[in-house]
């Protein structure tokens, strides 16, 4: 694979989860547009992430990485992007008091509109209609007009991003991120919630630590005061990412310059495939999900291809085999990425491996095997002379019933009352304060 690399290389390679638009539905047009629309993000910000990601991966940094399975056009909406923001941040500070380092902050979101399927047409009563791949695609109502593939989606899907990136940034830089206002980011229901007294501790003490620096240490934590925050998404839909992708100015190469740090899913990191052709290519880090059925081979020439110069911060292995699984496949791809020299950043995505069906059908995850798959990673890394230093996360600001268990030990009963999801089950508010305060303990 040592072909010319352009934006459109991958053009030439097997592209799975692609969509085939209708000649009428005139793609180019769309596409055109989005070709000629503002960047949503700077080639300074993702150089900046990138060099974050690489002190996490020389265990100097943590990386929380989390936000919906799939972000919806109509949730694109002051409380729930609020709502979002808050519990990550409420997250991180709880990482920051456990693992005692900086804690980087990537939402899944403003972009996270394009899903992958196992089957490309869902039948339901006999009539078969497109499956929905994300609102980027289609609407997930089954009706042939909301299933359509439409390409005027990728506008709307970009201005979402857009509008979602705006609202983010004017909440981080105007003082909601803010760490010695931590009290800030508490939610109204979670006033209740058994969790919110542990909570409210370690914030006092994180507050409290800035104020020692400053006051008796004489440090200037300005710069700490105020979270960076980056977006990241799964670069699936590759025309989409292809006519966001840019030259900028006085830097070599080209960025894709709609999100800060995009993925590559499980089920399109063929190393012989558009997507990792694609990946290749582009300046940002990336990131990888591997699965079970990642061989060490695979992921040996994964590394070749995406991570070439072992360019710090530029690859984050995201490992997502569930909690029955990861003891037997983790270590051999630990041995495997050493066996390259290159650096890595390890992140633990305890939820893509863990998705089971209840009796009636819903999709769901246990809170302990989410756990479960944590606790394992964490220790299975220190054993083979690694370390985890990132998690990535499904969860939601809002108190949704779509997980299992935890501290209000949720029931498939209780599935019935909040599950939004349109596609993954995600932690609730609470459920994902509760994990977070479970992994610090795990990293002290
Ligand atoms: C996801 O992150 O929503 C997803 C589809 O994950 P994976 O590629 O790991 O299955
Ligand atoms: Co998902």
């Amino acid at each position: 694979m040592t072909s010319t690399w352009s934006p459109s290389s991958w053009r030439s390679r097997p592209a799975a989860q692609q969509v085939t638009y209708p000649p009428s539905a005139n793609l180019a047009k769309y596409l055109a547009r989005l070709t000629a629309l503002p960047p949503l993000v700077t080639s300074w910000e993702v150089e900046a992430l990138k060099r974050q990601i690489a002190e996490a991966a020389m265990g100097r940094r943590f990386l929380l990485q989390g936000g919906d399975c799939a972000e919806q056009f109509d949730e694109c909406a002051a409380d729930t992007i609020t709502a979002k923001l808050k519990i990550l941040l409420q997250m991180s500070v709880i990482l920051v008091d456990g693992a005692r380092k900086p804690v980087i902050r990537v939402g899944r979101m403003a972009g996270q509109y394009a899903k992958p399927r196992s089957d490309d047409t869902e039948t339901r009563d006999g009539v078969t209609l497109p499956s929905y791949r994300g609102e980027l695609v289609n609407g997930s109502a089954f009706s042939a007009e909301e299933r359509a593939l439409d390409p005027r989606r990728l506008l709307r899907a970009y201005e979402r991003s857009a509008l979602t990136l705006n609202f983010t940034r004017a909440l981080v830089r105007g003082g909601f991120a803010n760490l010695h206002h931590p009290e800030n980011w508490d939610l109204d229901f979670a006033q209740h919630s058994p969790l919110a007294e542990e909570y409210r501790a370690i914030a006092r003490r994180v507050s409290g630590s800035l104020e020692f620096m400053e006051n008796v240490l004489g440090v200037h934590t300005a710069e700490m005061e105020w979270v960076d925050f980056f977006t990241s998404h799964e670069g699936l839909h590759l025309e989409y990412e292809t006519a966001q992708t840019r030259q900028v100015p006085r830097r070599a190469g080209y960025y894709n310059l709609s999100t800060h740090f995009p993925w590559i899913g499980m089920r399109t990191c063929d190393p012989e495939g558009a997507h990792v052709e694609y990946f290749r290519g582009i300046r940002n880090p990336v990131a990888v999900k591997t699965g079970h059925t990642m061989t060490p081979d695979t992921l040996v020439r994964l590394m070749d291809v995406l991570h070439p110069e072992n360019e710090p911060g530029r690859l984050t292995l995201i490992h997502r085999f569930g909690n029955r699984r990861i003891a037997d496949c983790l270590p051999r791809l630990i041995d495997a990425a050493r066996s390259t020299g290159k650096t890595v950043l390890w992140c633990c995505d305890p939820m893509h491996g863990n998705t089971q069906l209840t009796e009636d059908g819903t999709k769901t995850r246990h809170f302990d095997d989410v756990r479960g798959e944590l606790e394992q990673a964490f220790a299975i890394h220190q054993s083979c002379g690694s370390f985890l230093g990132g998690v990535h996360i499904e969860l939601t600001g809002e108190d949704v019933t779509e997980c299992l268990g935890g501290a209000r030990n949720l029931t498939s009963d209780d599935l019935r009352r909040a599950y939004r999801s349109e596609v993954d089950p995600r932690l609730n508010y609470e459920q994902a304060l509760e994990i977070a305060m479970l992994i610090a303990r795990m990293m002290r």
